[in-house]
């Protein structure tokens, strides 16, 4: 197998950035999905109630080291157990996920640029650009409706944490961007044009 390709798409939360995974999915086979939120560190001591108490928007929160050594060992063609994140309980989960390389492997999240040698690894660099209201507006629903939070507790976060974070670690990071797709996966013109460069650097 040729060297596997290393897609990375980043973007503020709630920018829509799973959409664009998944459209990009419909355009080739053959590729492994790796979100970065499985690489967040464990904080079982957390709840709606003392959210900010652990700063799931700065880089730290993730096993940095984990991930560059998945990133290489994935390029290098060597499988790995990529864990699982329990969004409801804020800790990693028992069961890892075994995977496999393959042609195209997509790595996604808030945070995906933030470090030179996971850039350095990364053969194509998207950054999904939504207006900030958009993204808050998005993240209430989804954290309500999916990841067990109050509204309290999500607007708490948000002003806190999630805000300050994504001016100093998130949108700086878009300077690295080889495409910004304005309005995420609302933008079928960008979709398309995509999903033709994509077919075109994997070969198929
Ligand atoms: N987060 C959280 N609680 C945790 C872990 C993470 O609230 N236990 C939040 C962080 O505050 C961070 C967000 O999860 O801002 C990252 O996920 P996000 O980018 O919003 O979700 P995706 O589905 O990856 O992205 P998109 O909405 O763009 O599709």
């Amino acid at each position: 197998m040729d060297t596997p390709k290393i897609i990375g798409i980043s973007g503020g939360s709630g920018s829509g950035k799973t959409t664009i995974v998944r459209k990009i999915s419909e355009s080739i086979q053959d590729f492994v999905f790796i979100p970065q939120d499985n690489y967040y560190k464990s904080a079982e001591f957390i709840n709606n109630s003392n959210i900010t108490e652990f700063n799931f928007d700065h880089p730290n929160a993730f096993d940095r080291d984990l991930m560059t050594k998945h990133l290489s060992d994935l390029k290098a063609g060597r499988t790995i157990q990529m864990p699982q994140y329990d969004f409801v309980h804020h800790c990693r989960l028992e069961e890892t996920i075994e995977v496999h390389p393959k042609k195209v492997i997509i790595f996604e999240g808030i945070m995906v640029f933030y470090e030179q040698t996971i850039r350095n690894l990364m053969d194509l660099k998207i950054f999904v650009d939504t207006p900030d209201d958009i993204r808050f507006i998005r993240r209430l629903q989804r954290d309500v409706n999916e990841r067990g939070r109050t509204q309290e507790s999500v607007i708490k976060q948000y002003m806190d944490v999630v805000r300050p974070g994504h001016f100093e670690f998130i949108e700086p990071t878009k300077s690295y961007a080889d495409i910004i797709i304005p309005e995420g996966g609302m933008n079928m013109n960008a979709l398309q044009v995509l999903a033709a460069f994509m077919k075109d650097i994997v070969g198929n």
